[in-house]
C-alpha cells in the first residue's frame, strides 16, 4: 500500500497530472506508473507512450464497435468482447483501457455514436456492466466515459449541456449508475459543461452524485484536455488530469499557497491516485492471456455474427444459388470496420474481398465483384458505370456494400443519409436488377427513405471490427441466422428526431425533449419510424405465449413466458421486457425497457424465459423528494420482439406501505 503521508506536498501536486500522454507520474521511480490506453473498439496503443496522437499505434484485434455490441443484446458477448480486448492489453502492457463509453445516443448526428451503446439507459448500462466485468476479469482496469452529457461532438469543449434534474437522473446518469455496479477502476469526466459548470469542475456531479449517490469507489480522470483550471478541477474531485500539463504544477502550487485549494482537497485526489496504483498492482496475478491471436480474431467474428441486424427481407435471403454481383467499396479490402478518432484500432488482419469469403461458403451461388467506380474522378468512371450496369442486368441478384463515410470523433455527421453517389448506386442497381440487397456499414441510424422500398433486403452490418466480412458472409448465405436487434430507433428522417438538425447556439444546448429520448419520444408523439428500437428480423419465426408474473416482494417480480421457434432452423431470439406506469402523478414514458433476454431456441422447440424486475423497474426520479420513487397503482408488463411489436401483456398492482407514498388525490 502506498502511503500518502510519505509524500511531500510538491510530490503530491506533481502526481495530480500525468507524466506524459498515457502514464501517471513515478515521482523518480517511487511509484509504479499506470499505463492507460484507448478503447473501446479494441486496444489503441501508441508505439511510443509519450505520443499523444498519431498513426504509429501498435496493432491489436479490431473488435466490433460498442454500437454493434449493443445490437447483439447479449451480455455474454459484451463480456467476451471485454475479455478479448483485455488480452491485447495484457500482451501489450496496458494497465487500463479507456472504455467503455455510455453516453446516450440522443441524436443520430453525433459523430461518436458508434462508440456508444444505445438511446436507452438500461440497455447501455447493462451492456457496459458486462463489458467492464469482462475486461476487469483479466486484471485490466477500465475507464467509464464520458461523464456527463457529452452527446454530440460539435462544440464539445465549450457548449453547456443544459438539462433538468429528472432527465439527468433517468436518462444520462442511469447508464453510469448501472455500469458502476461493476466497480470500474476509473471514470473519465467529459469536456463539456453541464448546466454551466465544466464536467471537470463540477463538484456536484463528481462528488455528490458520482461518489456519494452512485457509490463510485475509484479514481476520476479527466478527458484529454478537459481540465481548464487544474486547481478548480481537483477541488471538484477530478483526481487525475490527463495528459501531462506543464502548467498544472504551478497553478495548483500557487492556489495552495493562497489557500484556494486545501491540503485535504489535494490529499483526497492523491489518495485516489494511490489507490488506483495499488489496485493495478494487486490485480497483476489475474493478467494472463486466455485467447491466442487467432482465437481473438474468431471472438471478433462470433460477436459480429450476433450484432448484424437484418432489417428487411422479402425472402431473398439467405442466398445460396445463382450468379450474384457484389459491388460497393465496403465489399473490398478497404472495408471500414470501425469509426475514427481515439477509438480507431490498427488491426494487423488483412481483409479479403467479400466475394472470396462468399465463394468459400460452399453454396450453389457464384459471387463476383463488380467495380462501380462512382466517386472516382477520372475518365474511366462512365465506362465503369456502363459496365457495372450491364453486369447488374446480367446477374441473378446484386449485393451492394455501402457506408456513410462520416463517423468519427471530433465531428458530427451533417446528414444521416448515405452519400449522394451511394444512393445513386443503389437506385441505378434497382433499375437494372429487381433483386438488390443492401448491406449498410455504419455506427448509428441511417435514413433509407429514398431507396428502401425499391430493394429486396437490407442488412445493417454496423461497424463489425476485423471479423465483419466473415460474419456478414455467413449471414448472407444462411450459415448464421441473424439475431441482432437495433439498439437505437431508425427514424424516417433527421427531421423526425427530437433535436432535428439543431446543435445548440454555441453557448448552450437545452435538452428540451427531457426524458423523451429515442423510442420514448416516438412513442409520445406516435411518430412513425423506419425501424423501431429493438427491431431485427430472423430467418426463423417465433411465437410468444403464456406470460406469468410472480410477485416475490412489494416491488420484486419474476416474469416468465414461452417462446416457440416455429421454424425448421435453430435460432436466437431477443425478447424485450418493457414496463408501463398506467396512471401517474408525473409524466412518464409510454413504456421503458427494464429487462431483456437472448435465447437460443432449437427448431420447433419451446423455451420458457424468465427475467426479474425490481424497484428500479417501476421507479422514476422525483425531484421534490430528491430520490427514486415508486407510486402505488397499476403497471403493465409488456413483452415484445421490438418496441413496436408487443406480443404479451400482463397487468400488476404495486401496493407499497402507505408511509412510502404521497397522496395521490385524483388517481385513486
Ligand atoms: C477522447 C477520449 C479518449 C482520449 C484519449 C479524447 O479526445 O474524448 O475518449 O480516451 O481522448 O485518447
Amino acid at each position: 500500500m502506498y502511503d500518502l503521508k510519505k509524500l511531500s506536498i510538491d510530490e503530491k501536486i506533481t502526481l495530480l497530472t500525468g507524466a506524459d500522454s498515457w502514464r501517471t507520474e513515478s515521482l523518480n521511480s517511487k511509484l509504479r506508473q499506470v499505463f492507460v490506453s484507448d478503447g473501446p473498439s479494441g486496444l489503441r496503443m501508441m508505439g511510443d507512450p509519450s505520443q499523444e496522437y498519431g498513426n504509429t499505434t501498435k496493432t491489436a484485434t479490431a473488435m466490433p464497435t460498442l454500437s454493434m455490441i449493443a445490437n447483439t443484446w447479449n451480455t455474454d458477448m459484451a463480456f467476451l468482447d471485454g475479455e478479448t480486448i483485455a488480452d491485447d492489453c495484457v500482451e501489450k502492457g496496458a494497465d487500463i483501457l479507456l472504455a467503455p463509453g455510455v453516453n446516450i445516443k440522443r441524436t443520430p448526428l453525433n459523430g461518436r455514436n458508434f462508440e456508444y451503446f444505445s438511446e436507452d439507459p438500461f440497455l447501455a448500462g447493462t451492456m457496459a456492466k458486462s463489458f467492464i466485468q469482462g475486461v476487469q476479469s483479466k486484471g485490466v482496469g477500465t475507464s467509464l466515459k464520458h461523464y456527463l452529457a457529452n452527446n454530440r461532438e460539435y462544440n464539445r469543449c465549450w457548449q453547456t449541456s443544459e438539462i433538468d434534474e429528472r432527465t439527468i437522473r433517468e436518462i444520462y446518469l442511469k447508464p453510469f449508475e448501472i455500469a458502476i455496479s461493476a466497480n470500474p477502476y476509473t471514470v473519465m469526466c467529459s469536456y463539456n459543461p453541464i448546466n454551466g459548470v465544466y464536467a471537470s469542475e463540477n463538484k456536484y456531479f463528481l462528488k455528490d452524485v458520482l461518489r456519494d449517490d452512485l457509490g463510485f469507489k475509484g479514481t476520476v480522470i479527466s478527458d484529454w484536455g478537459a481540465v481548464y483550471s487544474p486547481y478548480k478541477a481537483h477541488k471538484a474531485t477530478t483526481d487525475l488530469q490527463m495528459p501531462h500539463d506543464d502548467n498544472a504544477f504551478n497553478d495548483i502550487k500557487s492556489a495552495y499557497e493562497k489557500g484556494l485549494i486545501l491540503q485535504d482537497e489535494i490529499d483526497f485526489c492523491v489518495s485516489n491516485i494511490l489507490k488506483l496504483i495499488d489496485r493495478v498492482e494487486s490485480e497483476q496475478p489475474k493478467r494472463k492471456i486466455s485467447y491466442s491471436v487467432e482465437k481473438r480474431h474468431q471472438n471478433a467474428v462470433d460477436i459480429a455474427k450476433e450484432g448484424i441486424v437484418l432489417l428487411k427481407n422479402d425472402g431473398i435471403l439467405p442466398l445460396n444459388k445463382g450468379n450474384i454481383a457484389v459491388s460497393g467499396e465496403m465489399a473490398t479490402e478497404n472495408v471500414i470496420t470501425g469509426g475514427g478518432g481515439s477509438a480507431k484500432v490498427s488491426s494487423a488482419f488483412k481483409q479479403l474481398p467479400l466475394t472470396d469469403l462468399l465463394n468459400k461458403e460452399n453454396t450453389n451461388a457464384k459471387f463476383h465483384y463488380v467495380k462501380d467506380g462512382r466517386g472516382i474522378n477520372d475518365d474511366f468512371v462512365a465506362w465503369n458505370l456502363k459496365k457495372a450496369s450491364m453486369d447488374f442486368y446480367n446477374s441473378d441478384a446484386v449485393i451492394l456494400c455501402v457506408t456513410d463515410y462520416e463517423e468519427k470523433e471530433g465531428k458530427d455527421r451533417y446528414s444521416i443519409k448515405l452519400p449522394v453517389l451511394t444512393e445513386e448506386l443503389i437506385l441505378d442497381a434497382v433499375k437494372y436488377n429487381p433483386n438488390v440487397i443492401v448491406c449498410v456499414y455504419a455506427g448509428s441510424s441511417v435514413d433509407m427513405s429514398s431507396w428502401i422500398d425499391k430493394v429486396r433486403a437490407v442488412v445493417f452490418v454496423g461497424f463489425g471490427g476485423e471479423g465483419c466480412q466473415e460474419a456478414l458472409s455467413s449471414v448472407l448465405v444462411g450459415k448464421t441466422c441473424p439475431s441482432g436487434k437495433l439498439s437505437e430507433t431508425f427514424p424516417l428522417s433527421i427531421q423526425d428526431t427530437p433535436t432535428k438538425t439543431f446543435r445548440g447556439n454555441g453557448f448552450y444546448e437545452t435538452y428540451s425533449e427531457g426524458i423523451f429520448v429515442g423510442y420514448r419520444y416516438y412513442d409520445l408523439y406516435k411518430k412513425e419510424v423506419l425501424f423501431p428500437f429493438g427491431f431485427g428480423l430472423s430467418y426463423a419465426s417465433f411465437e410468444y405465449s403464456n406470460v406469468n408474473v410472480k410477485k416475490l416482494s412489494d416491488t420484486d417480480f419474476e416474469v416468465s413466458f414461452d417462446i416457440e421457434n416455429t421454424s425448421d432452423i435453430d435460432a436466437k431470439e431477443v425478447s424485450e421486457i418493457y414496463v408501463k406506469d398506467v396512471f401517474s402523478m408525473v409524466s412518464r414514458p409510454e413504456k421503458e425497457l427494464k429487462a431483456f433476454s437472448k435465447n437460443l431456441i432449437k427448431a420447433r422447440q419451446k423455451k420458457t424465459v424468465k427475467v426479474n424486475l425490481d424497484f428500479s423497474s417501476f421507479a422514476y426520479y422525483n425531484v421534490s423528494l430528491k430520490r427514486w420513487h415508486v407510486e402505488n397503482g397499476t403497471f403493465e408488463i409488456l413483452i415484445g420482439s421490438s418496441a413496436n411489436d408487443i406480443k404479451l401483456k400482463q397487468k400488476i398492482e404495486i401496493s407499497l406501505p402507505d408511509d412510502t407514498q404521497q397522496s395521490q388525490k385524483g388517481l385513486e
